[in-house]
């Protein structure tokens, strides 16, 4: 069973991760214009963490995963708090057909790093989004390493925010503007207390 799927009933029992969701989305509600950007893809969503920060200034939020347990953690949420505008979808921008269907905005934090191809993923969300749209995307700066649990590979150790820069330029992407959402502190498996800066980035189609 994939690293997630054994994780999602436990993952919000970790206060770190409701933290900087919710920091995460203090940054994108900062910069989201809720008159126009209505319709909202949240990519690697996992159990809504963000997705409910994000839904009060969203007409609609399709929330999508590629693991079926956090979903369906997701989804026991959304029926619990009775919330109208949170879709969840079972579905992989690496692998899977391209949805017929665009967004005002594509958000999402801390997934990048677990897809390999970062500039295919780029490009398309780039497809998904309506001209003028936005993506906004929080991601590690670049760690050492040690900011996973051994039983989790990420495909990348954070990402340097020139190079990601020029992957969302590359993908289409103008105006793009970086930010630090919030810094992580937690003990390593050494048991040394360490930071991990998040960026926001923010782009235009
Ligand atoms: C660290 S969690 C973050 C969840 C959520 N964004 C949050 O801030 O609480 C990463 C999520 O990305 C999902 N994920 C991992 N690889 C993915 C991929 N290639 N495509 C979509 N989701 C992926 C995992 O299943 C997990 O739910």
């Amino acid at each position: 069973m994939d690293f997630f799927d054994r994780l999602a009933k436990d993952f919000d029992l970790e206060p770190l991760r409701v933290e900087l969701a919710s920091k995460v989305g203090d940054s994108m509600i900062q910069v989201l214009s809720p008159a126009t950007e209505r319709q909202i893809m949240d990519y690697g969503a996992g159990t809504g963490l963000l997705t409910f920060k994000i839904q009060p200034y969203a007409a609609s939020i399709t929330a999508v995963d590629t693991s079926p347990n956090m979903l369906e953690v997701l989804r026991e949420k959304i029926a619990q708090n009775r919330v109208p505008n949170i879709q969840t979808l079972l579905w992989n921008v690496e692998t899977d057909p391209l949805l017929s269907y665009s967004f005002d905005a594509i958000i999402g934090s801390m997934v990048m790093h677990h897809i390999g191809d970062t500039q295919n993923a780029l490009n398309r969300f780039h497809a998904m989004i309506v001209d003028g749209g936005r993506i906004l995307l929080a991601d590690l700066d670049p760690e050492e390493g040690d900011f996973h649990p051994p039983d989790i590979i990420p495909h990348h150790q954070g990402f340097d925010r020139d190079v990601f820069g020029n992957c969302l330029a590359r993908a289409g992407f103008v105006d793009i503007q970086f930010s630090t959402a919030y810094v992580i502190q937690k003990p390593t498996a050494a048991g040394i207390v360490k930071e991990y800066p998040v960026f926001l980035a923010v782009a235009q189609k």
